[in-house]
């Protein structure tokens, strides 16, 4: 069993001892399938408020849905639709304080108001190339401020290092 001692004093130890986490769970494993299910879970478990957390993937083209926690999804997202989208197609984190008022947002929960996506970017080593994204969805309209961009896209920075070879 893993049991991280995550703080919850402020953003930036949160996702400091996140990180950490993410670190040790992934270190080692070359398998980007059981290192995406992992992050998923503890993602979910540790920020609070969110309603889905997971991945997708760059696979011909397209965003596929990875692994997640939170309510089933919508499978396929083509690049420049949607949150996840924009984030792959700009190669740039997408916060969105409303969902309901981004242009073509994809409602997979209804329950979703607020979105934060990262894009995965390969390490230039590997090319550099948009591999996939990490979505965050809230309840909570504006859930995500610039600490949480910030914490975030240190995650993303991570485990781009350590899905690189994800198909
Ligand atoms: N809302 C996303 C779709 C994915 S779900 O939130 C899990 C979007 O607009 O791209």
């Amino acid at each position: 069993m893993h049991d991280f001692a995550v703080s919850t004093a402020d953003k930036p130890a949160l996702y400091r001892d996140l990180l950490a986490a993410l670190d040790a769970l992934t270190a080692g494993e070359p398998d980007p399938v059981a290192n995406m299910a992992n992050a998923a879970a503890a993602i979910f478990q540790y920020l609070p408020d969110l309603n889905w957390a997971g991945f997708y993937r760059l696979v011909g083209g397209e965003l596929v849905l990875g692994p997640f926690q939170g309510k089933v999804a919508c499978i396929r997202i083509a690049l420049g639709t949607g949150v996840c989208g924009t984030a792959a197609a700009a190669r740039a984190t997408q916060r969105v304080d409303d969902v309901h008022a981004f242009p073509g947002h994809i409602a997979c929960d209804a329950a979703s108001r607020s979105e934060l996506v990262v894009p995965l970017i390969a390490p230039e080593s590997e090319g550099g190339r948009v591999i996939g994204v990490l979505d965050l969805d809230s309840p909570t309209p504006a859930r995500f401020d610039a600490a949480d961009q910030r914490g975030c896209e240190a995650l993303a920075a991570l485990l781009a290092t350590r899905l690189f070879t994800m198909p």
